[in-house]
């Protein structure tokens, strides 16, 4: 009998009759995307869940993120000051709204963008700072706070990783002028694909831009104010988001189930590290990274030995952003030795909600033996 192949993610799935009660009203109503229903409900849910006072679906994390730097209207050639231990995604939000990424190196623990090394970075022409909070764990968000107060800067986190994290008690939206979570099919809490945007002024009149932009540019129906683009959630996404929201808990305490098998088997071998939360972090357990450094097999080496197995591990975050075919001509000589050190030796193992502890041995084995 053929082996079941383990990928690094799997999508959790409501119940398939709560999925259908949900999107049984679509079919009387025959409204499928433009801010319908559903998405107005899943907002409202959203607010309460994340603790802010507005949040705007769309149709993915990615166009969240360039809606936002759209709205702030950033001189074209201005500096932002981010992290290259990203998706991708970052890095051409940025330069795709015609600003210029400053890779900034990360620090060593979390793999977030490292403070120290921000305010060498300001220049003149500096207007944000956009940092990920990478794997769910969040920056220094602190003394982002500072820095970007005393410069004047407008502070964007990339939360893609994030949703369902606390910090001190806080989530994660309340950090930061503005906050971006991916819910693509891989993350903790999904719409199939979709993204979030909060904004923390939300009488801020860019705020209702993005919510224009994200329609064509439309302030009214004979009316287009903005070069928009077309980004919006759809109401079969937005039904997915209501019914995985009821189950995020319970997904993410089997999540918590696997990441403790995990360190059970994988903890004090030489040469494997497993990064961890803050202790005041709230964590969403969304993926499993290990740092392969001092091992008897490198990183590559296991990854190769896994998928022997028929188990996809992946090498987030490699290359970095600025190393990418597209950017290391402009940006690949950038100065950071913590990032490069990490991204060489970074494996992230399977791990999503229905990943019995059997399976998570069986990887262990596999790496191990
Ligand atoms: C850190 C980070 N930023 C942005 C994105 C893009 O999000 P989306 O796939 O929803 O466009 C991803 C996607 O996985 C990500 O991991």
């Amino acid at each position: 009998m053929k082996k079941q192949r383990i990928n690094v993610t799997r999508s959790s799935m409501p119940p398939l009759e709560e999925y259908i009660e949900e999107i049984r009203p679509l079919w009387e109503n025959r409204w499928l995307s433009n801010h319908g229903e559903k998405c107005k409900a899943l907002e409202e849910q959203l607010q309460e869940f994340l603790a802010v006072d507005h949040v705007a679906t769309f149709a993915n994390g990615h166009l969240a993120l360039e809606t936002a730097l759209q709205a702030l209207a950033f001189p074209p050639g201005s500096e932002v000051i981010t992290t290259p231990y990203t998706h991708v995604s970052t890095t051409h939000a940025i330069v795709r709204s015609g600003l210029v990424p400053v890779f900034t190196d990360i620090e060593p623990v979390h793999y977030t963008l490292d403070p120290d090394r921000i305010e060498e970075a300001i220049t003149d022409k500096t207007k944000a700072i956009l940092a990920t909070h990478v794997y769910g764990f969040h920056c220094d968000v602190e003394r982002i706070a500072r820095i970007a107060e005393k410069h004047g800067l407008t502070v964007i986190y990339d939360a893609a990783h994030c949703f369902g994290v606390t910090c001190k008690g806080t989530g994660i939206a309340n950090f930061g002028d503005i906050v971006m979570f991916s819910t693509h099919a891989t993350k903790v809490f999904h719409t199939i694909e979709g993204g979030l945007l909060t904004w923390k002024d939300a009488d801020d009149e860019r705020f209702e831009q993005v919510r224009r932009i994200q329609n064509f540019g439309h302030v009214a129906e004979d009316d287009v104010h903005y070069i928009g683009t077309n980004a919006k959630m759809t109401e079969f996404s937005a039904a997915m988001g209501i019914c995985n929201l009821r189950h995020l808990e319970e997904n993410i305490s089997r999540r918590k189930a696997a990441d403790t098998r995990y360190c059970e088997r994988l903890s004090g071998i030489p040469g494997i590290h497993i990064p961890r939360p803050d202790a005041d972090t709230k964590w969403n357990y969304i993926y499993f990274p290990v740092i392969f450094d001092g091992f008897r097999l490198n990183r590559d080496e296991v990854k190769d030995r896994l998928a022997e197995h028929g188990i996809y591990a992946r090498k987030y975050f490699y290359p970095l952003t600025n190393e990418e075919n597209v950017y290391k001509a402009q940006y690949g000589r950038a100065d950071i030795p913590v990032a490069r050190h990490i991204s060489r030796n970074v494996l992230t193992l399977p791990m999503f909600s229905d990943l019995p502890p059997n399976m998570v041995d069986e990887i262990c084995d596999v790496i191990l033996n």
